[in-house]
């Protein structure tokens, strides 16, 4: 009789403690972020009949170079899922850059990318830093986001797929890691 009733309390304590321990684990990985790592190509083209970029002013007014310090551009650049442009268009990173070194070797970017396709349509991130573009590798911060990517925090390592320097045409890799919820 004693016995029957000692299992019977200790299967409730298990059972308890099942559902105690389930609970804290839903709810402690509700709150754990996700982590979610993306690679897309920028194509800034500041010449051509597909120019995406204009410098707007500068030392020598709107026709200054963004290779100049102190050149501000205006930017509304196709981003794609792989390297060329006849691959997916996915969104737009649209925003400004200024060239913020003495030397002309590096700019400020401040630009959202705001998907159009896939995954993350409708959903944005935004970018801010430098790119120190004569580097093969630069860090830039993600510093928040919209729908998918509320309350993100990110890094990303951008990296010059192609450059034709006398046109001003790039194709920019970006591969950002991003926690978001
Ligand atoms: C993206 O960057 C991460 C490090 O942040 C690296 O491990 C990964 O290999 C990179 N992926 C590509 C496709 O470059």
């Amino acid at each position: 009789m004693s016995t029957n009733f000692l299992s019977l309390s200790s299967n409730f304590f298990f059972l308890f403690l099942t559902v105690t321990l389930l609970y804290v684990a839903y709810t402690f990985n509700g709150l754990q972020p996700k982590k979610t790592n993306l690679v897309i190509y920028v194509h800034d083209s500041f010449t051509g009949e597909d120019t995406s970029a204009i410098t707007v002013a500068g030392k020598s007014g709107p026709s200054s170079s963004i290779l100049h310090f102190g050149t501000l551009a205006a930017v509304d650049d196709p981003v794609t899922e792989g390297p060329t442009i006849d691959s997916k268009l996915i969104g737009r990173a649209q925003g400004v850059y200024i060239n913020s070194q003495l030397d002309g070797k590096s700019l400020y970017m401040v630009f959202s990318v705001i998907f159009t396709y896939g995954e993350f349509k409708g959903s944005s991130l935004e970018i801010q830093g430098p790119d120190i573009f004569i580097m093969k590798e630069r860090e830039f911060g993600i510093v928040s986001g919209t729908g998918h990517f509320r309350f993100v925090k990110g890094y990303g390592i951008m990296t010059t797929e192609f450059m034709d320097v006398a046109n001003l045409r790039a194709v920019i890799k970006l591969n950002v890691t991003l926690k978001h919820y």
